[in-house]
């Protein structure tokens, strides 16, 4: 296991130990936000909930961030749209990309599924260019798990 895997495994841990016998969406996905914040000092760290038909910024960690974002708009939007991670190398190379920070030059969005649907979308932003690989996608993707259902 790569040192940046070990790392996800023990985040992975606290994160299903502070969900458990939580109900709290919102308190979860704050605190989850911090946990992976702090870990690997990113630029910006939060979630965007799926409500009224557009992403509405949720918990988060760094600073000040754009409000609503529509679908298909950004890598928040294609995420959702496309249900799927979307890793950004480059911030500047992805199409539509929305520039909350100058800051930013790579990110990863993550989808949170529930009940077969994206009901929200974890969003990573780094000040350094291509931070994010398959490792990240995939225990991100573990990790989000942990969200109780919106
Ligand atoms: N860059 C994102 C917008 C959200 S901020 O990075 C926090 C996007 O293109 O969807």
């Amino acid at each position: 296991m790569t040192a940046k895997a070990q790392r996800y495994a023990t985040l992975l841990s606290q994160a299903l130990s502070l969900a458990e016998g939580e109900s709290d969406a919102i308190a979860v996905m704050a605190n989850l936000s911090a946990l992976v914040h702090r870990e690997f000092g990113f630029w910006w760290t939060g979630f965007y909930i799926v409500r009224g038909g557009e992403l509405v910024l949720g918990p988060f960690q760094g600073p000040v961030a754009c409000m609503h974002i529509a679908k298909g708009r950004g890598v928040c939007g294609t995420s959702w749209a496309e249900g799927r991670t979307v890793v950004v190398p480059d911030v500047e190379e992805f199409p539509g990309h929305i520039a909350c920070s100058s800051e930013s030059r790579s990110e990863i969005v993550v989808p949170v599924r529930q009940g077969g649907r994206v009901v929200a979308v974890l969003d990573i932003d780094s000040e350094k260019l291509a931070t994010f690989d398959e490792v990240d996608a995939q225990w991100l993707e573990k990790i989000v798990e942990a969200v109780p259902s919106l």
